[in-house]
């Protein structure tokens, strides 16, 4: 089965910087289609350069966010794009396939492709460095989940990170009403419960959750300081700042 990753990604000094990172991995994989979904009105040309360079099978997409969550106080940061990303896969998706979201300020080990790629309905794992207890995990006895494992629960039936599960694509386009809400932090959650997922029907993979092969890494802000002096020194800086 084919993985198709989603990774919803938006401009800012990082950006380059972090794509081209989990690129170089995603190239180490074989039978991997990599959907990077730009929260924006257009696709940013330098990233275009470094797919088609990647050599990978890959889209590329552009959904921005709507201007009224990006007043919240607590924005729900990618849910557009990963949207819009979700639907190509409802529309050209293989039903073999296996979808995951990978955000761009993440690290992973690539034996975790191998670890989701028999996904038959959703398949869970830890995720490293998630809060205040340094890891997100599915608690696991007798080889079925029946708790997580997370610092932040918020009421939430499925406690994990959006790194921290795949979705067999078949399965995902038998649901009716399938979306990410709008909600900052209850973006997974929300998501599960529309696929109508029992916790008793959750795939334990990486050694009955006892395996780390990703990490919510987050990389630095660089500081704006900075930027506007590489806005005068280099055009290509420039496209990559602006919004
Ligand atoms: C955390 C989780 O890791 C996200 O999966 C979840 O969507 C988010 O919380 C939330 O609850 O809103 P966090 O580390 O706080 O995310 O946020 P970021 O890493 O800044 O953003 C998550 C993803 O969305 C990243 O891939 C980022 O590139 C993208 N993003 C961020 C956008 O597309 N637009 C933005 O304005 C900000
Ligand atoms: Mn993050």
């Amino acid at each position: 089965p084919i993985i198709y990753v989603v990774t919803p990604t938006y401009r800012r000094p990082e950006m380059v910087a972090e794509l081209t990172r989990l690129g170089q991995t995603l190239t180490l994989v074989k039978r991997i289609h990599w959907i990077v979904a730009e929260d924006s009105l257009t696709c940013t040309a330098p990233i275009t350069g470094l797919l088609q360079r990647l050599g990978l099978s890959y889209t590329h997409l552009a959904s921005p966010m709507p201007e009224v969550y990006r007043k919240e106080r607590y924005v729900p940061r990618g849910v557009s794009n990963r949207r819009a990303a979700l639907e190509w896969v409802q529309e050209h998706g293989s039903d073999r396939g296996v979808l995951f979201f990978l955000d761009d300020d993440n690290a992973i080990d690539v034996r975790l492709f191998e670890e989701m790629r028999p996904t038959e309905t959703v398949s869970m794992w830890p995720v490293g460095l998630i809060g205040d207890y340094t890891v997100s995990s599915p608690i696991v006895k007798d080889g079925k989940v029946v708790a997580f494992y997370d610092g932040w629960p918020a009421g939430r039936k499925f406690q994990v990170d959006m790194a921290g599960f795949a979705v067999n694509v078949g399965f995902l386009k038998k649901q009716k009403k399938v979306t990410m809400p709008y909600i900052a932090g209850h973006e997974e959650d929300g998501f599960l419960k529309s696929l109508g997922l029992s916790i008793k029907d959750i795939e334990v993979k990486a050694d009955g959750c006892t395996k780390i092969y990703v990490w919510h890494t987050r990389t630095a802000k660089n500081p704006s300081r900075a930027l506007k002096l590489e806005k005068h020194q280099n055009d290509n800086i420039k496209v990559l700042t602006d919004n």
